[in-house]
C-alpha cells in the first residue's frame, strides 16, 4: 500500500471536520464514523429527511455496475473514492459473478480512515494477488495513474471499469472535474467501462426542496469535502464521447433494476447514475 504522507497525523487531521467518507458511512448504517460525523450526519437529515435512502441508492447501483461489468466480462476495476468498506464491495460482487476469482481491483481513497479501513478488510478478506488498496487523490490524476501502475495489477491494455461512485458531488467545477475525467477516458482501452453516480438538484418536488439543496451545499463547506449537485445536463458531460450502456444516465434506482430499490419513483431518488462504454 502506497500512502501519501505520515498516516497518523492524516487521521488526526481529517478528525477535526466530518468527512465524506465517514458520513456517508453513517448514512447506510456503517460503523465506521465518529460523534463529528453523527452530528453533521443528522443535521443533513433535519434537512433532507431521506439523505440515508439517497446513500443507500448509490451504494446499490455501485453493486449492480459491478454486477454488469463482470457478467459483461470486464474482469479489472478501479475504484476512485471508494470509502470505507462496506457490505457488496467491489471485489465481492466481482467474485460473486465471476466464481473463477478472476477479477482484479485496486482500491482508491485519499481519506485516511478510509483506507486505513481497507486496507485492514483486505489483509482479512480480500487476495493480495487481485486486490490493493492505496492512497490517491482523484484530482491528480497522473500521480494517482502512476500509482496505479505501481500495483502491477491492471493491465492497461484490457478493459478497465473505472468506477466513481457518489464521489463527483464532492467536486465543484472549479476543480476542473472535465479534465480529469478527460484524462482518465484517454488513458483507458478500448471496451472500458465508466461507472458514475452522483446527487442531483434536478427538479426538487417542492420550493422546500429546493432551498434544502440550496443549504446543503452550504452544509458541506464545513466538511473536508465540499462540493456541488449537477442537473442531468450538467452531469452527463462527464461520459464524455462513450456510448451509454443502456437506459442512458438515469435516476439510480432506473438502472438495471433489481428490485431493491427504496424508491418506487425513481427521480425521488435525487441519484443520477449511469454508465458508459469506451467505443473501439
Ligand atoms: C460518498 S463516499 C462513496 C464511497 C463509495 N464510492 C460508494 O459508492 O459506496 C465518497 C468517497 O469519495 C472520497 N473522495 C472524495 N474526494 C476524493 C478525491 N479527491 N480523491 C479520492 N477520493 C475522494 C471520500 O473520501 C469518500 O470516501
Amino acid at each position: 500500500m502506497s500512502e501519501t504522507g505520515d498516516p497518523l497525523s492524516a487521521v488526526e487531521n481529517s478528525l477535526d471536520r466530518p468527512s465524506a467518507a465517514r458520513v456517508y458511512d453513517y448514512f447506510i448504517g456503517g460503523t465506521t464514523n465518529y460523534a463529528i460525523d453523527r452530528e453533521f450526519g443528522e443535521q443533513v437529515k433535519q434537512l433532507l429527511p431521506k439523505v440515508d435512502e439517497y446513500a443507500v441508492t448509490c451504494r446499490q447501483f455501485l453493486g449492480r455496475a459491478v454486477r454488469y461489468a463482470a457478467g459483461a466480462g470486464v474482469t479489472q476495476f478501479v475504484d476512485i473514492g471508494s470509502g470505507l468498506p462496506t457490505e457488496g464491495n467491489v471485489h465481492e460482487v466481482a467474485d460473486e459473478v465471476r466464481p473463477e476469482c478472476d477479477t482484479k481491483v485496486v482500491y482508491i481513497d485519499n481519506e485516511p480512515i478510509a483506507l486505513a479501513h481497507s486496507t485492514l478488510l483486505l489483509a482479512e478478506t480480500a487476495d493480495p494477488e487481485r486486490h490493493h488498496a492505496i492512497a490517491a487523490d482523484l484530482l491528480a490524476p497522473e500521480d494517482l495513474w502512476e500509482r496505479v501502475q505501481a500495483t502491477e495489477l491492471i493491465d492497461f491494455d484490457q478493459p478497465v471499469a473505472l468506477v466513481i461512485n457518489a464521489v463527483l458531488h464532492f467536486v465543484k467545477d472549479e476543480q476542473d472535474p472535465d479534465g480529469v475525467l478527460e484524462f482518465y477516458r484517454r488513458k483507458l482501452a478500448p471496451g472500458s467501462l465508466l461507472m458514475l453516480c452522483q446527487m442531483t438538484n434536478e427538479n426538487p418536488a417542492s420550493e422546500q426542496e429546493r432551498q434544502a439543496l440550496l443549504t446543503l451545499a452550504d452544509y458541506y463547506e464545513r466538511t473536508t469535502n465540499p462540493g456541488q449537485l449537477r442537473t442531468a445536463a450538467e452531469f452527463s458531460r462527464f461520459f464524455g464521447d462513450w456510448d451509454m450502456v443502456e437506459p442512458g444516465l438515469v435516476y439510480a434506482p432506473a438502472w438495471h433494476p433489481d428490485g431493491n430499490s427504496l424508491f418506487k419513483v425513481p427521480s425521488e431518488s435525487r441519484i443520477l447514475a449511469g454508465v458508459a462504454r469506451k467505443p473501439a
